[in-house]
């Protein structure tokens, strides 16, 4: 794999040095925020058209729709849509709707079709969105079909994901949009080679935004859990790059405290580290020893104070690895689990909360810490995103 940076066993170091001397990498400054960032509806209009109508965010792994005819349908910030594999392997999204008279094509999440068939006046379209009939044309006059199919949105698949424009005039070029590091790095992960072995998607009464914060956080991680995470990882120590748009994080696991005292030398510790990237606008890959964890955050259509998140668990197929399938099965849903017991039992009630807090009339300003890197991050990044027009 080539390296982006300095070499990952030299930056697994410099976190055992942060942990050593009780330090961590840090931002040249603290930032102080509004509440209303996160309740006001005119600044969630402008999040969801000068951020999501403008630049690729990830949808879905390709291996959630494999086959020809594959669909999953999804509510986006500003369009509801309809992503589906193309007989030619590649990928479609087009807007949920009926050129009709605009009922929903497609009510289902997920599943498998030749076409898309109304359930209104039954007119149906291609899975490449070509209006396909119009149902007793005989009778219903002669519009132009060749302008009557579905309305789709720029997309692409890269590094194993599916990527959105949520606006049908923009263009879509991730590989310029990750930039030269961050598409160096998915690039090197091999992650269209893996599947999402499991994915799940939350609708939370809270912001995205506080979302998304609470999972490039690793300041939180002992004091919110104390009796999960915080007994593999430790809290507020970062050794942390920043490219500009998007960043990543190492972080030192628990086993790594062998090598507090004791000098590793020159062997890898690449098993006690998790290493977290940050994919502006709305993505954390968390990279494991041995699979990838991919949580988005999704603002809701119309409401400030709701959003959807996904969590997805990709791993190598049970064919590229030593183990039966009943054991890789086994091995991913009590990794699942645990992801979603922490999820539901700790962040979740928290960040609720937050969001109820956020409404106070008198909430006051508030602040993140030069620690509080990655988060830095992602708030510069959404500013500079609003701050065009
Ligand atoms: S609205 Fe779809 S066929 Fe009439
Ligand atoms: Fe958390």
């Amino acid at each position: 794999m080539t390296e982006v940076g300095a070499p990952r066993e030299q930056r697994i170091r410099r976190a055992l040095d942060h942990l050593r001397n009780d330090t961590t990498d840090a931002f040249d400054h603290i930032t102080w925020f509004q509440p209303e960032e996160f309740t006001d509806p005119a600044i969630a209009k402008r999040e969801r058209d000068l951020i999501f109508g403008r630049v690729p965010s990830i949808v879905a792994h390709g291996s959630e729709i494999p086959r020809s005819g594959d669909f999953f349908t999804l509510q986006m910030p500003r369009n509801n849509i309809i992503v589906v594999r193309q007989r030619d392997g590649g990928v479609k999204t087009f807007v949920n709707l009926c050129r009709h008279r605009g009922a929903l094509l497609e009510k289902e999440e997920k599943g498998r079709c030749r076409l898309f068939s109304c359930p209104y006046h039954r007119w149906s379209y291609d899975t490449d969105g070509t209006l396909r009939t119009i149902t007793r044309d005989n009778t219903f006059g002669e519009p132009d079909t060749s302008s009557m199919g579905l309305v789709e949105l720029p997309t692409e698949e890269r590094h194993g994901f599916i990527w959105v424009v949520d606006e049908a005039n923009a263009e879509i070029d991730v590989a310029g949009w990750l930039g030269k590091e961050m598409d160096a790095i998915l690039s090197g992960y091999g992650l269209d080679s893996k599947i999402a072995v499991q994915s799940e998607g939350f609708d939370e009464p809270v912001n995205w935004k506080i979302m998304q914060d609470a999972f490039l956080d690793g300041y939180h991680i002992q004091y919110a859990h104390p009796n999960t995470a915080a007994k593999h990882i430790h809290t507020n120590v970062m050794a942390f790059e920043d490219f500009g748009r998007h960043c990543r994080f190492i972080a030192p696991r628990k086993s790594i405290d062998r090598w507090i005292e004791e000098d590793p030398g020159d062997r890898s510790l690449a098993k006690d580290i998790t290493e977290t990237h940050f994919l502006l606008p709305n993505s954390t890959l968390l990279r494991q020893p041995d699979h990838f964890q991919l949580l988005t955050f999704r603002p809701h259509p119309t409401d400030p104070q709701r959003c959807r998140m996904e969590m997805r668990l990709i791993v190598p197929p049970v064919a590229d690895t030593e183990m039966t399938e009943e054991k890789w099965t086994r091995l991913w849903n009590k990794n699942w689990e645990i992801l979603l017991a922490v999820l539901h039992a700790e962040d979740f009630p928290l960040l609720r909360d937050s969001q109820h807090g956020m409404t106070s009339a008198n909430a006051g300003r508030m602040v993140l810490g030069q620690n509080e890197v990655a988060n830095q991050v992602f708030r510069r990044e959404t500013q500079k995103l609003l701050a065009t027009n």
